[in-house]
């Protein structure tokens, strides 16, 4: 079976994670990803947080899977000549330097039109256009900047940055999103486009619900189902809102029967309206169903945190997996708290392909996130991650360089 994306040229000028993660997901649709590095050095996540000494890291694996290598110097004279024919030869090239590195390389959006109007150009910056389009940009600076980390954590604490890394890969995503757009309206127009995302913008959007609640707060300088209602302060932001679920449910994070010793013993719960009365039932505490203060959802918000400490008296006596059993049979929307080790091990995860087991022929096999988005007719299979310049030889022949060429080129160190 064919897969999506087959046919699809990606020049691959990404390096640590947000730009892989985006040319990982098209190399898993299908794309051809000819990911180009320095000759010598490489990605310089092959050789950050090493497990083992000389060899590519997990941190370089798992986002390079289904890719091909090829190491070319993009400075050099002979080497521009060769990444002229690439981009001739390529639907996209994306990339995520640091501001200007394309230019500066002398490939610019007009001399890659230039030589190929088709071309896609995708990039991802720091920034968007504004005081920080020059500044480079990690994931945290990102998280920072973009309100996550000012609306994550407690009200008595510090801003927050979250494990999840929505700077990076969240942004890598929003522009593999961008890319297959502009490549179904080249389809139409037969020409390519610039697509840009900014991290700041990316992790913006993934905060959405925050800038809707600023603006409640602005209107009404209260949020009731934040927890800082009815005892604590609002100022003139949207503050931390601890594990308040960020919908219109009201849900907190409780503890389970071993939270003393497991610091993942925990339950994520939601007391949604619907299912208020199998609530006060399954906790045993039934005389709420007549008590005027818990009678509707608004009724609720004042009290909801001593709702949650009368839940989780209950949630203590059950580990978080028979909380979970005997919840669901009741529609009560709620959560385990999964550790990395209790998902690397969950079979059903395995199963789906959204955990996979891969092998590489230096590390041997390891674990990685496989493809989480599913096709029925483009099924992915992860492929490992190549090693640097595995696949120069066979790019240049593709593109027509010839042996001899590649021999000069590799005794100039320009491959
Ligand atoms: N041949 C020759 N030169 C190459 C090359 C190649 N194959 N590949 C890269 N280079 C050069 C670049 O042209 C650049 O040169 P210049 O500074 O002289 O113009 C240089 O290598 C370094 O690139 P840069 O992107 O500045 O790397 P860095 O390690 O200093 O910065 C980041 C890393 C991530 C901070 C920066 O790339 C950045 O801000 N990127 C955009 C935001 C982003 O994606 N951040 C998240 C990363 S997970």
């Amino acid at each position: 079976m064919g897969k999506a994306l087959e046919g699809v040229r990606i020049l691959d000028f990404t390096h640590v994670q947000s730009g892989p993660t985006c040319t990982q997901l098209l190399a898993w649709f299908g794309a051809d990803v000819i990911k180009v590095e320095r000759a010598g050095a490489g990605d310089i996540t092959r050789g950050q947080l090493r497990d083992i000494p000389n060899v590519d890291s997990l941190y370089f694996t798992m986002l390079n899977h289904n890719k091909r290598s090829i190491t070319l110097d993009t400075k050099h004279p002979e080497g521009k000549k060769v990444l002229e024919t690439l981009v001739r030869h390529c639907d996209v090239l994306v990339e995520n330097f640091a501001p200007g590195a394309l230019d500066r390389m002398g490939f610019t959006w007009e001399r890659i039109q230039e030589l190929n109007p088709k071309m896609i150009v995708a990039s991802i910056k720091g920034f968007g256009p504004g005081p920080y389009e020059d500044c480079k940009v990690y994931e945290n600076v990102a998280q920072c900047a973009g309100g996550a980390a000012s609306t994550t954590g407690f009200d008595d604490g510090p801003p927050l940055v979250t494990g999840a890394q929505i700077g990076d890969s969240g942004t890598g995503l929003h522009l593999a999103l961008g890319i297959v757009t502009a490549l179904y309206q080249r389809n139409r127009t037969g020409r390519g486009q610039k697509v840009d995302a900014a991290m700041q913008d990316g992790v913006l959007n993934l905060c959405r619900v925050k800038l809707r609640d600023q603006q409640r707060l602005a209107r009404n300088h209260v949020m009731e189902e934040y927890p800082q209602f009815p005892n604590g302060k609002f100022g003139d932001a949207v503050p931390r809102a601890g594990n308040a679920s960020g919908g219109g449910q009201p849900g907190w994070i409780l503890k389970c029967k071993g939270w003393e010793t497991d610091p993942n013993a925990y339950i994520y719960f939601i007391t949604q309206a619907p299912v208020w009365e199998d609530i006060c039932k399954v906790i045993g505490r039934e005389e709420w169903l007549t008590d005027p203060r818990y009678a509707s959802p608004k009724a609720r918000l004042p009290h909801l945190k001593e709702i949650f400490d009368e839940i989780e008296k209950w949630t203590m006596t059950k580990t978080k997996f028979e909380a979970m059993d005997i919840l669901n049979k009741h529609d009560i929307p709620c959560g385990p708290i999964l550790s990395m080790k209790e998902l690397a091990e969950e079979p059903s995860l395995r199963k789906t392909g959204t955990i996979v087991e891969v092998d590489h022929p230096e590390r041997g096999k390891y674990l990685s996130v496989g493809n989480p988005i599913k096709l029925s007719d483009s099924p992915t299979e992860v492929v490992r991650s190549p090693l640097l310049g595995e696949h120069t030889d066979e790019v240049m022949a593709e593109i027509g360089i010839s042996k001899d060429q590649v021999a000069a080129l590799r005794a100039a160190n320009v491959i």
